[in-house]
């Protein structure tokens, strides 16, 4: 088994404070429910509160603990390279309001933090997007030519705080960074109280809409006029929202640098490899985090390399010496790299979602919040038909395609995935394997104090987990939900555990 260096736990939980919302203990009636307490959920359950609504926020486990509270929490409209892309996929008028939504979520943030005095270590950074070759160049300066057009105060340096020799970078000035859960902690506190509620440890089955929306829970029902299902991948179905996105994970380090040594701003590498980078207040000094790694959930069981990777590059380009934190991520991605925000179908009025928010999603995950809230009230919002959730996506992309075929090749070919049921001891201490026991698929994990056994079906739409080394989990390669050892969801869309099993089950 590989030692990784660093505590594996998201430095912006283990640094900020337990919550202790109570869970649903019986039927209630709100305005508005929201399902998933996030930055989207909370943003829009705080903004639909300022304005008179009664609110009910219901989360599976603990607020700001999913997606949320994994990112690197940069705040930016400089979402690596997209506007050059933008321009020529859907034009620049609709271009603009990308780069001007963005722009607006950052100062949503700011204002949020003014107003209510939030202790979050916001600060003001420059973004950049950099390439270390000059063979890569030409992607620079066609984006800053994108974004310039449309209003964005793009500029091109070779000089920055990196303590490496770059290409050329756009740099983005009046950007921003903070604690996002010191952040989302301060919003959920105002939004608990008078007839507005946050509630924890319940997780939502399903929602329906008739004359007036239900949400059930494995708690109790909440009765609302609407409901927003803030869930990363939506957990309803409808809308196809599975099969408009694909699953990405990624990984961060969180090493201890040294200040005179620590970069100025958020940077984020726009080669074949890339990294992403900001640093953050730590203890007295300065902690240095790091991205990369991404790939698509459940395509590779070998995830300690990413971390590996990371550290080495951490390690060669700033000099550091201790990695304090390691945790990972997951997002989906959008084919036509806008999220969805709106309605979960044409059919629905007052059942909405947020999703697809491609790697960004401080400012996307705002914006909905803020996108969101404006529907419910019946507020006019420009961008939302370019978010539109019910719009007409370009099915027969590449991406499309690929993750079509991609969903297909494992729902059927992993059916024969798996050893043999005579090789069960073979399955070494600390590993996952699929193994096959009189046609059905067992997910077993071994551990220096058992076996653990669950059923390798995913209980979304039925795909085969695959196992995942550095996070010890079982990921479903199709649409990204994940289960832990003992088949307990972590992720959704799924919201049913892996059935456990006993061997003595499947021995004759
Ligand atoms: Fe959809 Fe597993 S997440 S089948």
């Amino acid at each position: 088994m590989i030692s990784l260096s660093g505590k594996p736990v998201s430095f912006w939980i283990d640094s900020s404070s337990q919550t202790y919302f109570p869970a649903l203990h019986e039927n209630i009636v709100v305005d508005v429910a929201i399902v998933g307490g996030g930055i989207v959920g909370l943003t829009a359950a705080l903004l639909l509160k300022r304005a008179g609504k009664s609110v009910a926020v219901i989360e599976a486990k603990e607020i700001a603990k999913g997606v949320s509270g994994h990112t690197t929490a940069k705040i930016t409209a400089l979402h690596q390279l997209i506007y050059a892309e933008l321009i020529e996929q859907i034009g620049e008028e609709k271009a603009r309001i990308y780069a001007e939504s963005n722009q607006a979520a950052i100062e949503q943030i700011a204002k949020f933090v003014e107003e209510e005095q939030i202790d979050c270590d916001f600060s003001r950074q420059s973004a950049y997007t950099f390439v270390e070759s000059p063979k890569a160049l030409d992607k620079i300066e066609k984006e800053i030519v994108a974004a310039s057009k449309l209003g964005l105060p793009a500029t091109f340096v070779q000089k920055t705080s990196l303590p490496f020799a770059i290409a050329g970078a756009i740099k983005l000035d009046n950007q921003a960074q903070f604690h996002v859960r010191k952040y989302l902690l301060h919003l959920a506190n105002l939004i608990a109280g008078e007839g507005s509620y946050i509630f924890e440890n319940t997780r939502v089955e399903t929602a329906t809409e008739e004359d007036i929306c239900k949400v059930i829970s494995d708690h109790g029902t909440i009765t609302a006029q609407d409901v927003i299902i803030a869930t990363h991948l939506p957990i309803l179905d409808q809308g196809l929202f599975f099969a408009k996105t694909y699953p990405k994970r990624s990984y961060l380090i969180g090493a201890v640098i040294d200040q005179a040594k620590a970069p100025e701003g958020m940077f984020i590498g726009a080669e074949d490899e890339y990294f992403s980078i900001r640093t953050t207040p730590y203890q007295e000094g300065i902690l240095l985090i790091v991205g990369g790694g991404s790939h698509k959930t459940g395509s590779t069981s070998n995830t300690e390399e990413k971390y590996e990777k990371l550290e080495a590059y951490a390690r060669s380009h700033f000099g550091v010496e201790r990695i304090d934190y390691r945790w990972s991520t997951q997002d989906m991605v959008s084919f036509d790299k806008l999220p969805f925000i709106g309605k979960l179908t044409p059919l629905n009025e007052h059942i909405y979602v947020a999703t697809g928010f491609s790697l960004w999603g401080m400012t996307k995950g705002t914006l909905s919040g803020m996108l969101l809230s404006d529907l419910i009230l019946g507020i006019d919002n420009s961008w939302s038909q370019l978010y539109d959730s019910t719009r007409a996506t370009p099915f027969i992309t590449t991406q499309f395609v690929v993750q079509g075929l991609d969903v297909g090749k494992h729902w059927l070919g992993d059916r024969l995935k798996g050893l043999q049921g005579d090789t069960l001891s073979e399955i070494s201490l600390g590993k996952g394997e699929i193994v096959r026991v009189k046609n059905k698929q067992l997910a077993i994990y071994r551990d220096s104090e058992k076996t653990h056994i669950v059923s390798a079906v995913c209980t979304h739409l039925g795909c085969i987990v695959n196992w995942n080394d550095a996070e010890k989990s079982w990921d479903c390669p199709c649409h990204g939900a994940r289960y832990d050892c003992e088949g307990q969801v972590l992720h959704g869309p799924a919201v049913k555990n892996l059935e456990k099993l006993e061997i003595a089950t499947f021995s004759s």
